[in-house]
């Protein structure tokens, strides 16, 4: 493998007859390069999910096409509402006979300067980004452990959960959060047998990024990778499915980098 210039790694039957939920899926990010991934890794099933209705549907479509699974359903949720959150999780049960994994990869970022910020921006971050895969896990858990037969739990943090950045004082606090929420709740998760970890992706490029992030940004959070380069999304889609797979079996409330950044 040629760091970079890679090549997309083929199936190896990871996630062989298990169901998936994935929030956040609709598009070219990580969610729906993760929801390729899991058929390809063979799930049996699987339900993906986001806020935005159209690309939602484009999305399934797309996906049943390119992997030829029958099995792939849509359904709107937006995570800070917990009434959809619960309504998507039921659903999913419903459909695939009971989720074995779920991946919470909804998350949301703004850029600025804390001094600038109003409340209504900062909780907003911090109510999709944190509360939400929060909500998603509580609920997720509850069924989990009522079904009796364990699961798995995958979060997509951030570096910045770890590390600084201007103008993101808001989206790393809630992506800190979300590490201290995913080793928390490992912990409870493992009394019956329910395994949550965390990827925490540096820099993942993908088209929507590309629009919304202003060009001199991205070169310069290009630079500081030692590759030089972004993630491919398809690169952090492999660590979470890795996450999600038995490969991770003694592996629990902890978060994995997908990085190649210096410091
Ligand atoms: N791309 C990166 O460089 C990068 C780096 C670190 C972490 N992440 C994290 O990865 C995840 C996916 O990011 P991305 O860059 O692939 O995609 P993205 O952020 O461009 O979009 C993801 C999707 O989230 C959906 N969404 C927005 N608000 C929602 C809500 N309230 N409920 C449900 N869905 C909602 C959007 O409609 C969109 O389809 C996020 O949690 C992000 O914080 C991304």
């Amino acid at each position: 493998m040629d760091i970079h210039n890679p090549t997309y790694v083929g199936g190896h039957g990871l996630l062989k007859d298990r169901s998936v939920l994935i929030t956040a899926a609709a598009g070219a990010g990580i969610g729906f390069s993760a929801a390729t991934r899991a058929v390809e890794e063979g799930c049996r099933g699987i339900v993906i999910s986001d806020i935005h209705e159209g690309r939602l549907d484009a999305s399934v479509a797309k996906l049943k096409e390119e992997t030829g699974l029958e099995n792939v359903f849509g359904k709107i949720c937006n995570v800070a509402v917990e009434e959809d959150v619960r309504a998507l999780v039921d659903f999913a049960e419903d459909k695939l006979g009971g989720v074995d994994v779920l991946i919470n990869n909804a998350g949301l970022g703004t850029s600025k300067h804390l001094i600038d910020m109003e409340d209504d921006e900062w909780m907003k971050v911090i109510d999709v980004t944190l509360n939400g895969t929060m909500r998603m896990t509580r609920y997720m858990m509850r069924v989990m452990k009522a079904r009796g037969n364990g699961g798995v739990i995958v979060n997509n943090a951030s570096v910045l959960g770890w590390r600084a950045q201007k103008e993101q004082s808001h989206y790393a606090a809630a992506k800190a959060g979300v590490m201290a929420l995913t080793r928390c709740a490992a912990l409870e998760a493992a009394e019956f047998g329910v395994r949550i970890n965390a990827v925490s992706p540096s820099l993942a490029v993908h088209p929507m990024l590309k629009k919304s992030c202003p060009a001199e940004l991205l070169a310069e959070l290009e630079g500081k990778e030692a590759y030089g380069r972004g993630a491919e999304v398809w690169e952090v889609a492999n660590i979470m499915v890795f996450l999600a797979s038995d490969y991770s079996s003694y592996l629990t409330g902890e978060t994995i980098s997908c990085s190649s950044q210096r410091g």
